[in-house]
């Protein structure tokens, strides 16, 4: 849920470092930090807020060094202060170290080591590892053996890096079940939880696995697993452009993606023929499937249940990763997974996976971020491929999901895709930009916004509420149409706002008779439709498709609402308060 990386270079890392965290602030950005060796002392830059603030406040400029780490902080153990920001330094300021995770067990570790005369500077469960180790150290280990050591006594999620005083030409890295990749330059090599962050230097990466150990050198590098048995692995070449990091004509990413769109769907479309069939082939060869998914993803899983059930026919349940293991009674060899995230890292999802595994439950996977752990745990992954999401809301990564869905489905029924009338009507639907900043500008003083549609609209419901919410903080609710006259209906008085989703399917009739009943109690509904209707008050006329394909060109003006939403209420829409974009903490 941080960000983490280091760097060991023959030149000044400190803009590296810098450039390499700001890639990283959809991690986390409650608070950031620094630290270099800088002759013959570990120098510490860190405090409470965004990269560059902190930057700019601490002058990190004055800051000057071969070799460092930095950290992005989204706060699980300890709040939001100064002293809770990472890194972390030893009692004597011999071992400093930056975080990604949970230490499980860290308050019996710190009594441990209070007793032994260590000294406690902040309250986060991360100031036990610098500690750990210079016991470790005291003890007459050497370096890589006291992390080896260290690393013994530690339960939990982790990913972390080491810096040691007094060898300042190497940096340690840990990796268990937290993202850690190594990024190899010719001026230098990188440690980090993310390959954007050292993307701009090199494509050349490897991704180390869980349980190892990797020992960073300027000009090399060595890794080992837990039991300190070197290891091998091979370098990959990073398809991706360090473009990708930039926000071009946009003033946010999240703009920038809503619009990336227009090409990330047919993207995602073209799979790999051969691919798509095994993963086929496993699905029907099912008894029962279960898609878990969290967030956004959990909604595309809503839309894959929707097509599995009525169009492959395939048994199928979706269940909120969070709750998986609550409903984890009928699993069997007969059951298969299929796990969506963008991330590959949420830790529901791991948790979840990990049930399955343990039942012997095949697990299949549709993910964003190559190599991420969802990937490595899954028997097969079918990959969204629409490049890095820095906008901490799911926006192309939702339709890409869809997209992969409907391919799948498609390869499993007589469902045809035509793609070039997808993409058309995914153009098309850019034309309706205005209009919803518009509505966002008309609708900016309303406290709560309602949002309804049936069958495969549902979903595309529940997603335009929660990216109100988290974009715009407003109070937002998505709901199964036919649903609201069992008690939401009492909410709505007049001018109260509600967005109907009601394309031409054979849902629309059924929605226009809530939207009647909407408009008997006062309220000012939005009708999303490819068709006119007079009982709306305002129509935002999205393009004909295909009828199974309408959530596809339904969720683009919810995102742009949510979007100028956000801008309308003061906002910054890519870095919404209290949230990060890979959740990995349950
Ligand atoms: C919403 C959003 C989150 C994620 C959720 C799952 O815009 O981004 O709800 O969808 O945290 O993340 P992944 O897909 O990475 O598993």
């Amino acid at each position: 849920m941080c960000g983490i990386i280091g760097c060991v270079s023959d030149a000044n890392v400190v803009d590296v470092l810098a450039d390499g965290l700001k890639n990283m602030e959809y991690r986390g950005y409650d608070s950031a930090g620094f630290c270099v060796y800088d002759d013959g002392t570990i120098r510490v830059c860190k405090g409470v807020g965004r990269v560059d603030e902190i930057a700019r406040n601490l002058d990190l400029q004055s800051f000057s060094g071969k070799i460092g780490l930095a950290h992005t902080r989204w706060a699980t153990h300890g709040g939001v202060t100064p002293e809770n920001a990472h890194p972390h330094l030893s009692c004597n300021g011999e071992v400093a170290v930056v975080h990604n995770g949970i230490i499980e067990n860290y308050q019996a570790i710190k009594v441990k080591l209070e007793a032994k005369g260590h000294i406690f500077r902040s309250t986060t469960d991360t100031e036990v590892i610098p500690h750990l180790i210079e016991e470790k150290l005291k003890a007459g280990r050497n370096y890589r053996d006291a992390v080896l050591d260290a690393v013994k006594e530690l339960k939990g999620s982790y990913a972390f890096i080491v810096l040691f005083r007094d060898l300042c030409d190497r940096l340690y890295g840990v990796r268990k079940d937290a993202p850690l990749i190594i990024g190899l330059s010719e001026r230098g090599n990188f440690l980090a939880s993310d390959a954007l962050s050292f993307l701009k230097y090199t494509n050349k990466a490897i991704f180390l696995e869980n349980l190892e150990v990797a020992e960073v050198r300027r000009d090399g590098y060595t890794i080992w697993n837990f039991k300190g048995e070197e290891v091998q692995h091979s370098i990959s070449t990073l398809e991706w452009e360090s473009m990708v990091l930039s926000k071009r004509e946009f003033t946010h990413f999240t703009l920038k993606e809503i619009h990336e769109q227009r090409e990330t769907i047919t993207l995602a479309f073209r799979q790999d023929q051969e691919d798509l069939d095994r993963f086929c082939l496993a699905l029907q060869g099912a008894e029962r499937i279960y898609i878990i998914g969290a967030g956004t993803s959990y909604h595309a899983g809503l839309v894959a249940k929707h097509l599995f059930l009525n169009v492959a026919k395939l048994p199928v349940e979706a269940i909120l990763a969070s709750e998986f293991e609550e409903y984890a009674t009928l699993l069997d060899e007969g059951t298969l997974l299929l796990a969506i995230s963008q991330s590959g890292e949420t830790a529901d999802v791991l948790s979840a996976v990990s049930v399955a595994k343990k039942r012997g439950v095949p697990v299949l996977s549709i993910v964003n971020m190559l190599s991420s752990s969802l990937a490595r745990e899954s028997e097969q992954t079918l990959y969204l491929k629409c490049g890095p999401e820095v906008g901490v809301a799911a926006t192309k990564t939702f339709t890409a999901q869809l997209a992969v869905i409907y391919s799948v489905v498609a390869r499993l029924s007589n469902l045809s895709i035509d793609l070039k009338q997808i993409a058309e009507a995914v153009e098309e639907v850019f034309g309706v930009e205005r209009q919803m900043a518009y509505l966002a500008q008309a609708l900016s003083t309303s406290k709560d916004c309602y949002f309804i549609g049936r069958g495969v609209n549902y979903p595309i419901a529940l997603e335009g509420a929660l990216k109100l919410k988290e974009l715009a903080y407003v109070h937002a609710e998505g709901l199964a149409a036919g649903e609201l006259k069992h008690g939401t209906l009492a909410l709505i008085s007049e001018g109260v706002p509600v967005i109907a989703i009601n394309p031409s399917d054979k849902t629309y009739h059924d929605t226009l008779s809530n939207v009647a009943e909407i408009k008997a109690r006062g309220g000012r509904v939005i009708g999303l439709s490819d068709v006119e209707n007079s009982l709306y008050d305002y129509h935002v006329k999205i393009p004909s498709v295909e009828k199974l394909f309408y959530p596809l060109v339904e969720v683009i003006p919810l995102q742009m609402f949510a979007y100028y939403s956000a801008l309308e209420r003061g906002q910054n829409p890519d870095y919404p308060r209290n949230l990060a974009k890979s959740v990995t903490v349950k």
